[in-house]
Order: structure tokens, then C-alpha cells, then sequence
């Protein structure tokens, strides 16, 4: 699937976001190996600290499902109401979550806001030097 298109599944994601409290609303869609997408939202908890990010919800709905292999991931953010006018990168909790399952120089997170603007990053740009299962499995 090309970009533009994952970057429409990731504003649809957006739609089903539960942020009552932040008001920032986000989506993601995530792709397997074999082409899938997962969707996730953000969802958030009246006591804070449980809430989850929408690319942890859409790692989670797949891991679940047995996939273990991921291609890419778009993710679209930006305060309710609007268009997701700026880029919304993934916090440092997804980051090291994508570390566990992905390769970091292959996995690709393809950041967009609701207009024009977009930007192709791989794991390893976003998290340098990052601790993932290699670290631990020699
Ligand atoms: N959030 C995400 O879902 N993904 C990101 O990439 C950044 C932040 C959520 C967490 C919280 O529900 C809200 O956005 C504000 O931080």
C-alpha cells in the first residue's frame, strides 16, 4: 500500500480516538509483512497513567493476532477539532514497543498531519541506539 493511502487509513484511526481528557486526538494504521493494517487510537483513562497511544494499540491489536512482522506504520495527531495540523511523532514508550517486534533500520514510520505535510522516517532515526531483544539474545 502506498503512503497516501495508509496515511487516510491512519486519519480514519483518527475517528475512533477516546481522549477526553488531552483532547489531542490520534490514529495510526500499521502494516504486516503480508500487507494487513491494524488500526489503533489513542485511549485515554480518567486516572491518567493507564492510557494508551494509538500506535501501541494498533502493535497490540496485532501481536494478539500472532503477527510479528511489520512493514511500516503511518500515524496522523493533532488537538480535537482540527486537522492535525503538525506532525505528531510516536512518544518514547512506542518507540522502545516497535524496538521489540521491529527491525530498525527496515521499519518505516511515515508521520503525516491532515494536509499536505508529511515525513518518512525509519526506527533507527527516531530511536537511536535503542534496546531491543538483540541486546539480550547473544
Ligand atoms: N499520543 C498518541 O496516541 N501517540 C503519539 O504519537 C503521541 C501522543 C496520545 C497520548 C495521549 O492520549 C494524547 O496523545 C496526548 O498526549
Amino acid at each position: 500500500m502506498i503512503n497516501e493511502e495508509l496515511i487516510l487509513e491512519a486519519k480514519k484511526a483518527r475517528e475512533h480516538a477516546y481522549a477526553p481528557y488531552s483532547h489531542y486526538r490520534v490514529g495510526a494504521a500499521l502494516v504486516t509483512k503480508n500487507g494487513k493494517i491494524y488500526y489503533g487510537c489513542n485511549i485515554e483513562n480518567a486516572a491518567y497513567t493507564p492510557s494508551n497511544c494509538a500506535e501501541r494499540t494498533a502493535f497490540f491489536k496485532a501481536i494478539y493476532d500472532g503477527e510479528r512482522e511489520f512493514e511500516k506504520i503511518a500515524i496522523v495527531g493533532g488537538a480535537e477539532g482540527s486537522d492535525a495540523d503538525e506532525l505528531c511523532a510516536p512518544c518514547g514508550v512506542c518507540r522502545q514497543v516497535m524496538m521489540e517486534f521491529c527491525n530498525p533500520q527496515k521499519f518505516q514510520i511515515i508521520l503525516a498531519n491532515g494536509k499536505d505535510k508529511q515525513l518518512q522516517l525509519t526506527l533507527k532515526d527516531l530511536f537511536p541506539y535503542g534496546f531491543g531483544p538483540d541486546n539480550l539474545n547473544k
